[in-house]
């Protein structure tokens, strides 16, 4: 009973979607038809600015350490402590007070990994700023993030193997919401930061 708490409080507390609360804030616009209509940070940064985008960051991946931390608080596993996480980031992508329609849980998730396992969310965070900032393309670094950590989790044997396969589907579920962003990236017309 107490971890089905903890699964809806992930979720509600995922739902609460800070793009849209700060979009709204500053520019009496919902995010969601702004820029690439995306909820979330890179939208943020598109739309407003740097600080705002930021704050986005922050708070959309403390949400994702809040229900893991949690989770480890009651001495459950990694495995239902990163289950906990994703369900933060269903909450994100399809929030309960804004229609189901959110973001692709990419802030989410990386606070989600990081509370998780430091040492491959670091790593692969390092090369995939670098990758951003050579590109320009935060979709493609997102990407690479969601491969590249779980993938590392495994290699360095951080976390137990079925807790990294319950990241490894958080990856897949976060490059499935990507799906667009692929094909903009494949026809070489996707948006770029900064530009
Ligand atoms: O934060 C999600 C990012 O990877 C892509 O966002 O707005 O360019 O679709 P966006």
């Amino acid at each position: 009973m107490q971890i089905v708490l903890l699964f809806i409080g992930a979720y509600l507390l995922g739902s609460i979607s800070f793009s849209y609360i700060i979009t709204k804030g500053l520019k009496k616009e919902d995010i969601r038809k702004l820029g690439s209509g995306n909820a979330g940070a890179t939208n943020t940064l598109r739309v407003i600015g740097v600080g705002p985008a930021i704050g986005v960051l922050l708070l959309d991946g403390l949400k994702g350490m809040i229900p893991v931390w949690a989770a480890s608080g009651l001495h459950y596993n990694m495995t239902a402590a990163i289950a906990s996480g994703a369900m933060a980031i269903i909450g994100h992508n399809w929030p309960i007070y804004y229609g189901f329609k959110g973001g692709k849980g990419v802030a989410t998730t990386i606070g989600v990994f990081v509370v998780a396992s430091f040492i491959p969310s670091l790593i692969s965070g390092i090369f995939v700023i670098l990758l951003i900032a050579a590109t320009r393309y935060v979709s493609l670094g997102s990407i690479v993030f969601m491969i590249l950590t779980p993938a590392l989790m495994v290699i360095l044997k951080t976390i137990p193997y079925d807790a990294a396969l319950c990241a490894s589907l958080i990856g897949v579920l976060s490059i499935w919401r990507h799906r667009t962003n692929i094909s903009r990236l494949l026809k070489g017309n996707e948006r770029k930061i900064g530009h």
